[in-house]
């Protein structure tokens, strides 16, 4: 099998830079990559550039290698068009079916999954016109990502920056291995939490817990290549933003509980994967605690968090709205599993074995998905997106079954 070929399309905008930086992982990751600039963006980033960053030609118009048919051809070989960054302009054209230059015959051409990653002003963002053209987009199956919130050209700020190029490789990545466009979270709003909580002692210190997110941040990945709305509510986590994915940053259990309340009024599914605290210092030392010669410390008390699992599975948003859980357990992990499934009564817990060096921070898991209607999933020992995947499918499956 030869390598699986990637059109990356660039369009006019001042983001076009960026994709020199996409391109590079893609070929560095083994992919064929044909870019297909439009004639606005090489006054952004010329023709050589392209040609020489990937190795193959770098056309814009349909009547260069005119035997070659490449109007056609290049479309109907790709495994996966990116279009990066996307004028507000190329998707009009894209959403109508306007075909004046080499990328939107290839738009028409292809039949591999084709994503978009747009970048321009809010404002134009916003307009109408553009929502309508990035609907019409969505509905005919193709991947829309969300800009990213930030600066943009000029002093401005706000949404419509492009996300960084290696998170719009993830999401080609993610796409490419699901070898499909399909979106079977489309139309949904998915919320995830993820990270470890830290609860504070004193300015300095806090009790906190191994949790990387990276379970969690692998679950925003693979729902957006699924087409979902996501927010991730994140606590404490040092890994990048994904593109697509609105990111709200938390500290402690009970902020995290607020953010992950408020995302969840509206969200069709609830994926606990943070590690919140059980507990947390009863009393914060508004300076920090001093060492005093000749005295023991003094003993730390603790009071209970919010049980945000139990409250959200109790007191859901709306009949219907899935909740997954995860326990991340030392011993007897099934049987304390089963019976924190049935002490939350959330929908799915995901049990996992952890330990020091186990699971937290790694880039594999192992689980078993425990479902309420008493089906238990094992999920083999692999990358942490496999079990993401596996706890979309259950999740989705759960929309079907109520939905019939
Ligand atoms: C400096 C500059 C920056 C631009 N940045 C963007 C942008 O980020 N997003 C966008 O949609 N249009 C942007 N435009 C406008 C597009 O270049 C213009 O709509 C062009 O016709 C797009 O052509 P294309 O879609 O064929 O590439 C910019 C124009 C200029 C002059």
């Amino acid at each position: 099998m030869g390598k699986p070929k990637v059109v990356l399309g660039v369009s006019g905008g001042i983001a076009a830079y960026k994709a020199c930086e996409l391109l590079r992982r893609l070929t560095e990751s083994g992919h064929d990559v044909r870019v297909v600039p439009t004639a606005a963006s090489l006054n952004f980033v010329g023709e050589a550039t392209w040609a020489a960053l990937s190795g193959n030609p770098a056309s814009t118009e349909v009547w260069e290698t005119v035997h070659e048919v490449p109007h056609v051809r290049i479309g109907q070989a790709a495994d996966l068009v990116v279009v990066a960054p996307a004028t507000a302009d190329m998707l009009a054209k894209a959403a109508h079916g306007l075909a004046d230059d080499l990328l939107t015959n290839t738009l028409l051409t292809a039949r591999c999954p084709v994503v978009f990653a747009p970048a321009m002003h809010t404002e134009m963002w916003e307009h109408p016109a553009t929502q309508e053209n990035v609907a019409v987009l969505r509905r005919r199956g193709a991947l829309v990502i969300e800009p990213a919130v930030g600066r943009l050209t000029g002093k401005d700020t706000g949404k419509g920056r492009l996300p960084d190029p290696e998170e719009i490789f993830e999401v080609c990545r993610q796409v490419l291995r699901r070898g499909t466009a399909e979106q079977d979270l489309a139309g949904r709003h998915v919320v995830i939490s993820a990270g470890g909580t830290r609860e504070p002692l004193d300015p300095v210190r806090f009790l906190g817990n191994r949790s990387s997110g990276k379970q969690g941040y692998a679950l925003a990945r693979t729902a957006v290549a699924r087409g979902a709305r996501v927010t991730l509510v994140a606590a404490n986590t040092a890994l990048a933003d994904p593109a697509g994915v609105d990111v709200v940053r938390v500290g402690t259990a009970v902020q995290l509980r607020e953010a992950v309340l408020k995302a969840a009024a509206d969200a069709d599914a609830v994926v606990m994967a943070a590690a919140v605290a059980d507990f947390r210092p009863a009393e914060y030392a508004g300076g920090k605690i001093k060492k005093k010669d000749g005295e023991d410390p003094a003993p730390v008390a603790l009071v209970r968090n919010p049980d945000v699992l139990a409250e959200i599975s109790a007191d859901r948003a709306h009949e219907g709205q899935v909740v997954v859980g995860f326990a991340a357990e030392t011993d007897d992990v099934l049987d304390n599993g089963r019976a924190k499934l049935r002490r939350k009564g959330c929908d799915l817990l995901v049990v996992n074995e952890v330990g020091e060096t186990r699971t937290f921070g790694s880039e594999e898991n192992e689980a078993i998905i425990l479902s309420s209607d008493g089906s238990e999933t094992p999920v083999p020992y692999g990358p942490k997106e496999v079990l993401a995947e596996a706890i979309w499918d259950r999740v989705t499956q759960r929309f079907t079954s109520r939905r019939a």
